[in-house]
């Protein structure tokens, strides 16, 4: 019922979702992450897919620093403004470290190519990508990227829940969904 008064409809349940982030750790565990690993999560819409990795991650072992940047390409509507600004930086010293940024969603491209160049710049070792959601019809031919990890390929619509918004609103849910029309 609460689902219903949310207008929301499913596209992946909670139990689906913890299901991918095991598989996507299962993934990572093929890769070496060097003697210094740090996960940089892209906030805000990452903060619970990020949450939820690390608690998987630990049974690799692999003890990686925690960090977070704000980056804003949005402004409120469901377009993208076609500009990234920094808003927040990483404050762990990401020279030399294997870095593996982390970010809700890939759609046009421009945020993770943009997260991907600046970590660079700041002298990692190594850059890798994981995105819980990745809609390929978007893409930005400005923005050839691919994710290195992706949970869901999603179709071209607008997804909300799972830290993920609409207007800052519905983050909270602990699934992902549609908001329904009307
Ligand atoms: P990009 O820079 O166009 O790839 O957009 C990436 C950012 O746009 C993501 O980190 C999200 O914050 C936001 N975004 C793109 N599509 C959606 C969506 O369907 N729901 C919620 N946020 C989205
Ligand atoms: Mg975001």
């Amino acid at each position: 019922m609460e689902q219903m008064k949310r207008h929301v409809d499913v596209m992946f349940s909670a139990a689906e979702i913890q299901q991918r982030v095991a598989a996507i750790v299962d993934e990572m565990a093929e890769h070496d992450c060097g003697k210094r690993f740090v996960m940089v999560g892209v906030l805000r819409g990452s903060f619970m897919f990020l949450a939820d990795l690390v608690r998987e991650i630990d049974r690799l072992q692999r003890e990686p620093h925690i960090d977070f940047m704000t980056l804003e390409s949005y402004h409120g509507g469901t377009e993208s403004s076609g500009v990234v600004r920094l808003r927040k930086d990483v404050s762990v010293d990401v020279r030399g470290a294997h870095v593996l940024l982390v970010d809700d969603i890939l759609d046009s491209g421009r945020t993770l190519t943009f997260a991907v160049r600046h970590i660079e710049n700041k002298g990692a070792a190594h850059v890798r990508t994981c995105v819980l959601l990745d809609k390929p019809e978007r893409r930005s031919p400005d923005f050839p990227i691919s994710a290195d990890h992706v949970g869901f390929t999603v179709p071209d619509k607008f997804v909300v829940g799972y830290g993920l918004d609409a207007d800052n609103r519905f983050r909270e849910l602990p699934y992902i969904g549609v908001v329904r029309d009307g």
